[in-house]
Formats: C-alpha cells, structure tokens, sequence
C-alpha cells in the first residue's frame, strides 16, 4: 500500500519534497518551500480560471460530471425535482439537513413575511428606462437593499445572518417581477402570502384587474421544479463572485449583486436567454446544418452545449427536457422545441461535438419552457437568480463558517515591464 504523499523533485536544486495528499488533493502552500535560494518566493501553481484548483472545502453540492450526477447535500437532484418544493430545497442548502415538519412550517412562514420591499425600492425602479434589462435593474437593486438592512454587516452574527438569508430568498421574486412589470409599463403587484413561493411569483408577474390571482398548478409546479433545478451547482462563476466578494466580509447583499452580474454574462446564467436568440435567428429546421456548419468553423458557440464540469450528460437537462412536454400541455407546443430537438440530435452525432464531449446544459431547454410560459428572453437570468440566491447564500455562509478562508486574494505572474525611469512627456515618443 503507498503512502498518501506526492514526491516532487526540484530539478532546478535537486531538492527532493515530500507532500502530504488529503482528500485527493496537495496543498499548494507546500511549493512555496521550493526555491532556488532564499531570496526567492518559492514556487506559485499557475492556474487561470481555476481549472484544476479547490478554492475549498464544501459539504453543500456534490457533482460527478463524467457520471451526471448532481446531489444537494447528498441527496440525488432527481429525487428532489421528484419530491421536495423549492423552499424545502433552500431549506436543505441552508441548514444541511431536510426539515421536519414543524421547521417546514416556521421556515416557509419566515420566508413568506419577508416578501415585502420597502416602498422607496418602487421608486427608484421607476427611474430605469422603460426598456432597461430586468437583470441590470435586479443587479442594482439587490445592491441597494443593504441600505435598508444596515444591520447585515453583522455577518458573525448568526441570527443576523439567518434573518438576511431568508429576506433575500423572499424578497428576490418580488425585486424580479417588479422589473418585469417595468418593462412592460405594468403596475407593480404586491406579494399574495396565500400563495406557495412559484405561484406568488406567477402572481406578482401576471395579476392584473381579478381579485384573486390562481396559478395553475401546473405551470406552478413547474416553475418549483426549474428552481430546484438551479438552486446550487458548487463553485461555478457566480458562487465564486459570492465567495470572493463575501470573503471581504462586505454585507450579503452587497455580495449578492456581485453574484448576480457574473450570472448574467452569456457564458453562464445568460445562456438560456443566448439559446432562444439563437433558435429564432436559425428559425427552420433547414437553416441547421449551415448553422452547426458556421459553429464548427468557430463563427460562434452552440449555446446551451457544454460544461465545465459535464463531460457526459447534465441530469438538469434530462429533467427539464421531460417537464417541457408537461408544460407544452398548458401552453400548447413551441414551435422552437423542433429546432431545439434536431438540432440536439444532429449535434450529438457530430464529430465535433462528440470529440469534445459536449452535451446539452441545464439551459438547452430551461428557455423553450419560459418562453411558453409567457417571460421574455430577458427574464430568463432573472429566473435563474431567483433560486440560484439559496445557493449563494449557502456558499457565502458556509465561507463565513470555514476557518481555513480568508479574503480571496489570487496571486499573479507578472510578465510586464521590468523597473525603469519615469520620463518627461516632452522625452517621449
Ligand atoms: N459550442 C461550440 N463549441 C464549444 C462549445 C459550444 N457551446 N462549448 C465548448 N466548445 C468547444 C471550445 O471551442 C473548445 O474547442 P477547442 O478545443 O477546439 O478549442 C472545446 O469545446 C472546449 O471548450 P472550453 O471553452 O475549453 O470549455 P470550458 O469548460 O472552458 O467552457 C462553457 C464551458 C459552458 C463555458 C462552454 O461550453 C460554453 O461556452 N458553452 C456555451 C454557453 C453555455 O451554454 N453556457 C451555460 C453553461 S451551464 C449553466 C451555467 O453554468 O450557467
């Protein structure tokens, strides 16, 4: 049996170091002991975009992307799109552990009170264009709600902390679908507390004279599934942006509004909304080979295609792919879904694709969904942050928790100029 050791010989000094490996991974503090002589740093890992790097240690989310396996808290997400609700999913990132029934109850109550925003949020939305995009409008906002909480700069603070939790879960819906309203000239809905977590956000989207908004339970349940669905996925962009952010020990919401702008780029939670532009602009079944022609010849991505961590198959996609059809039962069918289909099965057949292992992500279909369910395409990465805030603030307080972290500091290769003598602007050039 070996020893659970790496060792690396410095063939600059012959020195030999003996590393010790713990939980499959070496520290990369130990090569800093390597240097030539003692003036030197010592050895830095190059790693840019931390592809084979851990940034921590984590008991939340659990990926095998070679297996498509996704657990939260070790719990299969199959088993819980199948049988949990999304504030009971929170719950479980939140707390580790599933509710019993009477912390079901109080956690739902103390979501649900916390639905409201203060009035003053009204007013400076209204000072958005009319067409300004609901994730930039949610990126601000969410970034001024710590001027309503001051107090959330208590961040060692547990009872502090837990009470932000939950006013960002809850109050995340409601800043959404006032920007929603926004752009469409709409009056603002108030939150229904009657309602379940998806059908009060239905409600606040689409309520406009009846008296009573009901959600139809289908659309309802479908809307908690795509929220479990995106409730956390580790260390990708925009948990990263929390961790980093939060490790400075800045407010939750503060840090959140980081976690929100590196959701919105196209290459992470603004896909879904790249994939419906995409469909529209290749509008015919026939358009499609010339189109993963252009793809393959590096003219643009197929967007809602691959994963840095996916290599086989992202069960997130297999779930959603099963849900359209149950929606499509409400909504009646999209026309895009045929467009989507073939193109799935012409690019799972190409070389190119198979090469480089890429499957369709959790965005592939996530879009055709909303879209039929009446949201704009630039509603889809708000759709996304909406659950996506449980797993931030799962991240951002496990960070808080971990004794080992301290503020996201990256180190550098510096390839620039070497030191050199200021010159006056007329000695230039
Ligand atoms: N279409 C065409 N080619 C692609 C695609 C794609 N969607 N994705 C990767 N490739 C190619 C890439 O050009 C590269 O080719 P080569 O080896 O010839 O240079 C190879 O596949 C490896 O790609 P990579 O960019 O090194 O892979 P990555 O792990 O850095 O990127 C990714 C992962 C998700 C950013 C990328 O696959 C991508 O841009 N996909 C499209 C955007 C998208 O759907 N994003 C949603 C991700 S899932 C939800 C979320 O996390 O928010």
């Amino acid at each position: 049996m070996g020893k659970d050791t790496l060792t690396v010989t410095d063939n600059r000094t012959g020195q030999e170091f003996e590393i010790p490996i713990e939980e499959g991974a070496v520290r990369a503090m130990e090569f800093r002991q390597m240097k030539v002589d003692a003036d030197d740093f010592g050895l830095l890992a190059y790693d840019p975009a931390f592809t084979n790097t851990a940034a921590c240690r984590s008991a939340i989310t659990d990926i095998d992307g070679e297996k498509g396996i996704l657990r939260y808290r070790g719990y299969p997400i199959e088993q819980l799109a199948e049988k949990s609700n999304y504030l009971e999913t929170a719950y479980l990132l939140v707390h580790g552990e599933l509710p019993t029934r009477s912390q079901y109850v109080e956690w739902e109550h103390d979501i649900t009170i916390h639905t409201f925003i203060h009035e003053n949020t009204k007013k400076f939305m209204e000072g958005f264009q009319h067409d300004a995009h609901p994730m930039g409008m949610l990126v601000s906002t969410v970034a001024a709600l710590s001027t309503f909480y001051p107090e959330a700069k208590e961040i060692f603070d547990e009872d502090v902390r837990l009470l932000e939790i939950k006013r960002l879960i809850a109050k995340m819906p409601t800043l959404a679908a006032f920007a929603f309203r926004h752009s469409l000239g709409k009056p603002y809905v108030y939150p229904d507390n009657d309602l379940s977590f998806s059908g009060n956000l239905l409600n606040m989207l689409y309520k406009m004279s009846e008296a009573k908004y009901n959600p139809d339970p289908v659309l309802e349940r479908a809307l908690d599934v795509l929220f479990i669905l995106h409730a956390d996925h580790e260390q990708n962009c925009s948990a990263n942006a929390m961790r980093a952010v939060g490790s400075s020990h800045v407010d939750p919401y503060s840090a959140i509004a980081a976690a929100v702008a590196a959701l919105y780029g196209p290459l992470h939670g603004g896909a879904n909304e790249a994939v419906l532009r995409m469909l529209a602009e290749i509008d015919t079944v026939e358009n499609i080979p010339g189109f993963i022609k252009r793809v393959k010849e590096g003219e643009g991505l197929l967007f809602g295609f691959g994963h840095r961590i996916y290599k086989n198959f992202d069960p997130r996609a297999s779930i959603i792919k099963e849900l359209a059809h149950q929606v499509f039962e409400v909504t009646g069918r999209n026309p895009l879904l045929d467009i989507a289909l073939e193109l799935e099965r012409i690019a799972l057949e190409d070389e190119y694709f198979i090469q480089r292992k890429l499957y369709p992500n959790v965005d592939f279909y996530s879009g055709i969904i909303y879209q039929s369910m009446g949201f704009p395409v630039t509603m889809f990465p708000v759709l996304f942050a909406i659950p996506r805030t449980a797993g931030w603030v799962s991240q951002w307080q496990e960070m808080l928790e971990d004794s080992a972290q301290k503020i996201a500091r990256p180190r550098q290769l510096y390839v620039g100029a070497a030191k050199r003598d200021f010159v006056a602007v007329s000695k230039r050039g």
